[in-house]
Parts: C-alpha cells; sequence; structure tokens
C-alpha cells in the first residue's frame, strides 16, 4: 500500500503541518480516509463545501459543464461566467463582478480597484488600513494586507501601502487615515485567527468614518459569505453595506473560484486593468452559478442561521459543564470554542480519533465550520463527540 505522508514528505513543498490522515471520499457532512475510516467533517474544505462533500447540483454541474465547454480567456464571451455576475448582483448591494480563481485572486482586485480609485478620485491615495489579526490571503501583497507580523517576517520588507492597526478600534482607524489613505479593508468576523467578533457598533463606525473621508470600505467575505453566517452575504447580517465585497470559498460549492464585487461609482478597473487566463471560466463558473442558486432558492443561509443557533445553544450546554471552556463565540455556522488553556491541539486530536474532523484556529481555541446542510442530527453526533472528548480532559 502506498505510504502517503512519505510520499509528501518526499516530494511535496513542507509548507504545511498535515493531520495524519489520507482522505479519499466525501459525501454531505462526512468524508472517509483511505483505510476506509468514517469522520464528521467539520473543516469542510477549510469552509468551503456549503452544501457539503460532492452535493448533486454540484457534481451535476461539473459533469454537463465538462462536456460541453471547460477553458476559453475572457476574451470571448462565455454564458456561465455572465450568469453567475447577474446572480450575484441582483442578490448583493454591488453592481460589476469579475471573477477570479481564489479569495487571495479577489482580494488582490479589490486592492488594485481600490489604488486604482485612489489615483482617479483621491489625488493618488493609495494606502489601505487593514486590522491586526486579520487574513487576507498569501500572495506578497496580501501577507502585507494581514495583520500578522508572523506573516511579514520570512519574506521582509513587506510591499508598502497597507497600515495595520488594532482590531475593534475606531480611534485606530481615524488616527490612522491620512491624506495617501484609500480605503478600509475588513473581514467582517477574523476567522482564521480565531472567530474574532466585532464589537456592537463598530462596523457601522467604520463604515460611517468611510463614507465622511470618502474611502471604499472593501469586505473580504471569502470566508462569510454564501451563507455562512445566516444571510447570503454576512455584510446583511451587521446592516452595513460595502464598496467593494470579495467572496470565494462557499461560492463553487467546492471548486476554486473567487469574486470582486464593487458598487457602480468605484467600479473603476477598465480595459487592460486586468485580467486572468482561468477567471469566470465556463467550468467553475458554471459550477458556481448552480451552487449559488440553489443556496438562494433553498434558503440555505436559513439552515445556517437556525442549525447555527441550535449548535451554539449546545455548545452553551457544554461550557456550562466544563469549566476549561471560556466562551463559545461566532454567528451562523462560523464558530469557534476558546479554551482557558492551550489544550486546542489535544481536542482536535481527540475528536478525531472519535471521528470528527475540527481545526485548531489558536492554541487555545477551535473552530466548527460544517456545511450549511447540516441538521440537528449531525449537530448532535458533533456534540456528543465533543463531550466524550472534554470529559476525557477534566471538568
Ligand atoms: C477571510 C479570508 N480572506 C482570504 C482568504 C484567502 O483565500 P484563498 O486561500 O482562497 O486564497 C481566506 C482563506 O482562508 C480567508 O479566510
Amino acid at each position: 500500500m502506498t505510504n502517503w505522508p512519505e510520499l509528501d514528505k518526499k516530494y511535496y513543498m513542507q509548507t504545511i503541518v498535515r493531520v495524519p490522515v489520507t482522505l479519499v471520499r466525501g459525501k454531505g457532512a462526512r468524508a472517509w480516509d483511505d483505510k476506509g475510516r468514517e469522520y464528521l467533517d467539520f473543516v469542510n474544505g477549510l469552509a468551503v463545501n456549503c452544501l457539503g462533500h460532492c452535493h448533486p447540483v454540484v457534481v451535476n454541474a461539473i459533469k454537463k459543464q465538462a462536456e460541453t465547454l471547460i477553458q476559453t480567456s475572457l476574451w470571448f464571451y462565455t454564458m456561465p461566467m455572465l450568469q453567475l455576475a447577474e446572480l450575484l448582483v441582483k442578490n448583493s448591494c454591488l453592481d460589476r463582478v469579475f471573477i477570479a480563481n481564489s479569495g487571495l485572486e479577489a482580494n488582490e482586485g479589490a486592492i488594485k480597484l481600490a489604488r486604482r480609485y485612489g489615483k482617479l478620485k483621491l489625488n493618488g491615495a493609495y494606502e489601505i488600513i487593514t486590522t491586526l489579526g486579520s487574513f487576507h490571503g498569501r500572495s506578497l501583497a496580501l501577507t502585507a494586507a494581514s495583520g500578522q507580523p508572523k506573516m511579514h517576517a520570512p519574506f521582509e520588507p513587506m510591499p508598502s501601502g497597507f497600515v495595520n492597526v488594532p482590531n475593534n478600534d475606531i480611534e485606530a482607524i481615524k488616527a490612522a487615515t491620512t491624506e495617501k489613505t484609500c480605503a478600509v479593508m475588513l473581514e467582517l468576523i477574523q476567522a482564521e485567527t480565531g472567530v474574532n467578533l466585532p464589537d456592537n457598533g463598530y462596523l457601522k463606525k467604520v463604515r460611517e468614518w468611510c463614507d465622511e473621508k470618502g474611502l471604499l470600505l472593501i469586505l473580504d467575505e471569502v470566508q462569510t459569505g454564501i451563507g455562512r453566517l445566516g444571510a447570503l452575504f454576512g455584510y446583511q447580517t451587521y446592516d452595513i453595506e460595502p464598496d467593494v465585497m470579495t467572496l470565494a470559498k462557499g461560492l463553487g460549492g467546492g471548486v476554486p473560484i473567487g469574486a470582486l464585487l464593487a458598487k457602480e461609482k468605484c467600479a473603476v478597473l477598465t480595459l487592460g486593468d486586468h485580467n486572468a487566463t482561468f477567471g469566470g471560466n465556463p467550468l467553475t463558473s458554471a459550477t458556481a452559478y448552480a451552487t449559488l442558486k440553489y443556496v438562494i432558492e433553498k434558503d440555505i443561509p436559513g439552515n445556517a442561521r437556525k442549525v447555527g443557533q441550535y449548535l451554539m445553544e449546545k455548545l452553551g450546554t457544554l461550557k456550562n459543564k466544563y469549566s476549561f471552556i471560556t466562551e463559545v463565540r461566532g454567528r451562523g455556522l462560523l464558530i469557534a470554542v476558546e479554551f482557558n488553556s492551550e489544550i486546542g491541539e489535544k481536542v482536535t486530536t481527540a475528536c478525531r480519533e472519535n471521528g470528527l474532523l475540527v481545526n485548531r484556529v489558536k492554541p487555545n481555541a477551535i473552530r466548527l465550520v460544517p456545511p450549511l446542510i447540516i441538521g440537528t442530527k449531525e449537530t448532535d453526533e458533533a456534540t456528543g463527540i465533543l463531550d466524550r472528548v472534554f470529559s476525557g480532559i477534566g471538568k
């Protein structure tokens, strides 16, 4: 039998600490490894598979499009890309779309757009304010945009034009704003660094400040978009509107795709400014279109809201039972459980051994990002496993 971890060690760049599991198959909220072991998958392709693994809507769209037309170039009109753009615009507060291949690519587009806007409308302003603890992607520019010094250090000097300020601090944003500032870029909830929620009223204050100063508000909804917070887009749950929004993860139901959306007033990228060989390709666009249509028509965000509430209640019960749980936080189906010591790794390992995949977002916290189609059965099963794992840790 092939030893896959050995192959990884020999041939793959060692940039990731892998979990010692080789996944070979998935269906709905479940995945199986090469030894036939079944898992309830609450890592879910890193918050990607909004309809679960291999949902028929996703699979059929891939099959149908693969037999029809896979890749052209943006030089030609193709239908799936334009149908997807129309569906996104008709269901959001944004007016124009550029389809990319990932979250970081969508964010790169947003940065270019904001700089172009600064050049055209803000006397050449080019700086973008982001927050400490944010994660926006792994390109050089987005490494600089991500407010995590440990990501910067190996690649310094960082590209200029990004100012990282403390999270949840409107006064810090105000203090960092100068004549060079063109935009503020935020995640609604800092997802990768611990599911850090915005303080009450913070996002509205940021919106007001951007309006007052004429800055663009870019919302990175790569993780929060497409139903995860219990509405199609996360901004709808916080009652603010972005000028620019980026999407990826859930958008394609599992295939790699991203999208940059902007309001008409700031959709300033023009001929020659932006392109991508695979951007908007028929295969991924058709899959995303079918996924998004299903998500909207079946009110999948409504399910995420309902089941998210139920999961939070069950986790709340566990918090009352185990004193080492200090906080359960989240919105919709983006949830973290935090502990009073650095037992995140121990908990994820024990969960895996008990058939539940979760990930550690901080040394002392785990994250749950199940598919948005789960019901109370999977929720009860997951919290049952967590209860068993926690009881093995203490009181
Ligand atoms: C909020 C946010 N932005 C951007 C990214 C980067 O997306 P990708 O990994 O598709 O480049 C991520 C990935 O986790 C993310 O969570």
